[in-house]
């Protein structure tokens, strides 16, 4: 039995038999997920599926392991921290040493991790969502021979979904991490990206970031989940703008409300990540929230539930100084934003996962 027509969406049905095969109880929670899609984000889902499945082939046990560490992401890495949160009102971690020390530095914990995680850009609306938003609205409106650079390339499927955009002449991308930028450009291959990326190994808080050399040199900047990880987001937004051009657009996506076992900073709500943007400098020129499945963006503003909080950033023509605006962590939910918000999805009882 499958939840999409498998004649039309063949490899987004195969990733789905694979999970319920390992995961019979999670039926409910997938209809709810591809139930509230539409055609157009159905074959969007497809095309990632379809990706996912190639880089399969590069994971010992394929598809298969991908669905057990899927499984193992949600019912093992993300509900304790969903528990801790709710009890606490914040993220477990303080620091990024404790993060480095229980789970950068466990290798074949942080395999299944990013397996699972691979999978959810499938499998949650919300991360298919982003997905498609970044693919589909926000390279579109580039200019055309755009120099792009992500920072925290992860999986690569960004750069790949980039490199086959025309408006797209050159890719590079900086990882603090050697064993990512490994994985990512290994990704690429498997997925037979269209250009070449330029791989370096930088921090995004290193200081030598914002040397002059660096300055002004990108059209488009991709900060993918990767905010929420860093204990000092507001140099890494700062460097976000020294990077770009003059007139060069950032895209931004951090969830909102997203306990994790690696997440530091913790975004309450959209409204807070987007005045943090601004307080750098920037103009805040397009936004999406894209709430976690099965629950609408008005209640997941009211219970904290998980957001996906998408930020086109534009750098203006003449630099402006940063006004050093409040960074308030504890603002009240707001619908403020003059972008999209995803379609109301038909149950809001669904468990975990949340992000
Ligand atoms: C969760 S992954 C995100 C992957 C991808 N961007 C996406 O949206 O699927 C986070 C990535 O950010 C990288 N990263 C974390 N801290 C960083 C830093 N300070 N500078 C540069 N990269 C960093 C990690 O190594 C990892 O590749």
């Amino acid at each position: 039995m499958t939840l999409v027509d498998r004649s039309r969406y063949p490899n987004l049905a195969n990733l789905t038999t694979e999970v319920l095969k390992v995961w019979p109880e999670h039926k409910r929670y997938l209809e709810n997920s591809l139930g509230p899609r539409e055609e157009g984000l159905l074959s969007f889902s497809e095309k990632l599926a379809e990706m996912v499945s190639r880089l399969a082939t590069t994971v010992h046990g394929g598809i298969s392991t991908l669905g057990d560490d899927y499984r193992f992401l949600c019912e093992e890495i993300y509900l304790p921290e969903e528990f801790y949160f709710r009890r606490h009102g914040s993220y477990r971690l303080k620091s990024f040493e404790e993060a480095l020390n229980t789970v950068y530095n466990n290798a074949p914990f942080m395999s299944r991790y990013m397996n699972g995680l691979l999978m959810s850009d499938v499998l949650w609306i919300n991360h298919c969502q982003g997905l498609q938003h970044f693919a589909e609205v926000y390279l579109n409106s580039l200019p055309g021979n755009a120099q792009l650079l992500e920072i925290g390339p992860g999986h690569g499927l960004l750069l790949h979904l980039a490199s086959q955009n025309p408006k797209i002449s050159g890719l590079a991308a900086y990882d603090v991490s050697q064993k990512k930028v490994d994985m990512a450009g290994k990704a690429l291959k498997a997925l037979g990206a269209a250009k070449p990326v330029r791989f370096e190994l930088k921090n995004i808080l290193d200081d030598s970031i914002v040397e002059a050399s660096n300055g002004a040199q990108f059209d488009a900047i991709v900060f993918s989940e990767v905010l929420e990880h860093l204990d000092r987001p507001e140099q890494a937004v700062r460097a976000l703008l020294h990077l770009c051009k003059p007139g060069g657009r950032i895209w931004i996506n951090v969830p909102a409300n997203s306990p994790a076992p690696d997440h530091l900073y913790l975004v309450r709500e959209p409204r807070q990540a987007e005045d943090l943007v601004r307080s750098v400098g920037f103009e805040v020129v397009d936004t999406a929230h894209f709430p976690m499945t099965g629950v609408t963006l008005e209640r997941a503003l009211k219970q904290q539930l998980t957001i996906s909080c998408i930020i086109v950033g534009r750098r203006s023509a003449g630099l402006r100084q940063a006004d050093n605006s409040s960074l308030d962590n504890s603002s009240g939910p707001s619908l403020r934003g003059t972008g999209r918000t995803a379609a109301r999805a038909p149950r809001g009882d669904a468990p975990a996962p949340r992000t």
